[in-house]
């Protein structure tokens, strides 16, 4: 843009030069030519007052010469052009000859009209317009220069600020909600930076009374959990009291986790590894008790060696629990299943639970919220949740003889 500007100022300027010195050079010639004239014209044309008068003019690089009307010639020899022929006729003029130009001014007598020729050459027309173009050359390029360190200043300043922003909306994205931008450049990019201080401000308040609320209302649960210890304590079956007091117990861890879980945001949570196959083993424990009452199979296939993944025991058996609970809810009793863990490749460890039940009857299963059996829906998706949390995936398969098979795809943690 600069240098459109500067362009458009400084060619006509150049011109300007040009055509300044053209006239200062012609005006001094029409005066030498002048100054010659007063002498050629009168009756008597005295070459030696010519000649003086020639010579008083003649100081620098032009040259006046007589054509008197006797053909004879005074002053700087030069040849009587067809301009000068022209201007013999009483015609003043102005004309472009080889290496300059000539000014012929006629000059009456009585003898006839002598031509006083004044020859400015091109060194005297272009004198000086060199060095207005370099003047003029190096002013366009000092600013030039200015503008372009001033423009990149200025641009790199709002750049910054524009960085800056792209940087904490992206930290934001990512979920970390005390990113902050510090508010600068012009003030349409600073309000921008405001914005969206204000915007991590008020997500980060909505979730945290989202959570709070979550945690309110698990702890809704409290008082039954109370009510029902208290039945329990008074039940008169030893074994049946204990049985159920681990249950209790266990109900109340859960709700606890829950209280933990919702209060801290994903990323407070420390990062967690547990032994697949310990859980695996504890948690088939606990649902072998139940799947004997219900008259049912339970395989259980661990290897002694630790399985370690990266997700927390409460996690892993959490995910466990969903999906051994839809084989009680989605498969009729007596149904074998079976619990099973094992390293796929070096890098994967499956945990797979399946049973022998009808399968899976609809491609959807999977989606959050939608259930076959008129329940919430929200199983599998926790379990699909946990594993894509560490990188893992949920498969939905079908087992050997129909029944469904729920693949955990969890990469394992060295
Ligand atoms: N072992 C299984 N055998 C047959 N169908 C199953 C099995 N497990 C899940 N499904 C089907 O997948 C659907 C979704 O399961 P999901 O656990 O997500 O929800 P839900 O069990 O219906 O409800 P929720 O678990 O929230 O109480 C179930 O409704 C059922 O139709
Ligand atoms: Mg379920």
């Amino acid at each position: 843009m600069t240098s459109v500007v500067l362009v458009a100022f400084l060619v006509p300027l150049g011109l300007l030069a040009r055509t300044l010195a053209q006239e200062r050079a012609l005006d001094a010639g029409q005066r030498d030519a002048q100054s010659v004239a007063v002498f050629a014209g009168g009756a008597a044309q005295d070459h030696a007052q010519l000649e003086a008068a020639i010579l008083a003019v003649d100081s620098g690089p032009r040259q006046t010469t007589v054509f008197l009307p006797d053909h004879s010639i005074v002053g700087a020899p030069a040849t009587r052009s067809p301009a000068a022929g022209l201007a013999a006729l009483g015609r003043a003029l102005t004309a472009r000859t080889e290496g300059g130009v000539e000014i012929l001014l006629p000059v009456g007598g009585s003898t006839g009209v002598a031509v006083v020729r004044t020859f400015v050459p091109d060194s005297e027309l272009t004198a000086g317009v060199r060095k207005s173009w370099l003047i003029l050359a190096g002013v366009g390029a000092i600013l030039l220069v200015g503008t372009v360190l001033a423009g990149d200043r200025i641009a790199g300043r709002l750049a910054r600020s524009v960085r800056n922003l792209s940087r904490v909306a992206e930290r934001l994205g990512a979920g970390e909600l005390t990113a902050r931008v510090e508010p600068s450049g012009p003030p349409e990019v600073a309000s921008v930076g405001r914005v969206l201080n204000g915007l991590g401000a008020r997500v980060a308040g909505l979730l945290a009374t989202e959570r709070e609320l979550v945690a309110d209302l698990s702890h809704r649960l409290r008082t039954p959990i109370t009510a029902l210890r208290l039945d329990v304590e008074i039940l008169a079956e030893q074994q049946e009291r204990d049985r159920m007091t681990s249950h209790v117990d266990e109900l109340v861890r859960a709700v606890d986790a829950i209280i933990w879980t919702a209060r801290h945001p994903l990323h407070d949570v420390p990062a967690a590894q547990c032994d697949a196959a310990t859980v695996v083993r504890e948690r088939a424990r606990f649902w072998g008790v139940l799947a004997a009452d219900k008259g049912r199979d339970l395989r259980v296939d661990v290897p002694d060696a630790a399985l370690t993944v990266g997700v927390s025991a409460e996690e892993l058996g959490a995910a466990l629990d969903v999906l051994v609970d839809n084989v009680f809810s989605h498969t009729p009793d007596r149904t074998a299943f079976a619990l099973a863990v094992r390293a796929h490749d070096d890098e994967t460890i499956h945990v797979v639970v399946e049973d022998d039940g009808p399968g899976f009857v609809t491609d959807r299963a999977a989606d959050r919220g939608h259930s076959g059996a008129g329940s919430t829906g929200l199983g599998l998706d926790v379990a699909r949740r946990m594993a894509e949390q560490v990188s893992g995936r949920l498969l939905l398969e079908s087992s050997a003889d129909g029944g469904a098979r729920v693949v955990l795809e969890l990469p394992a943690t060295p």
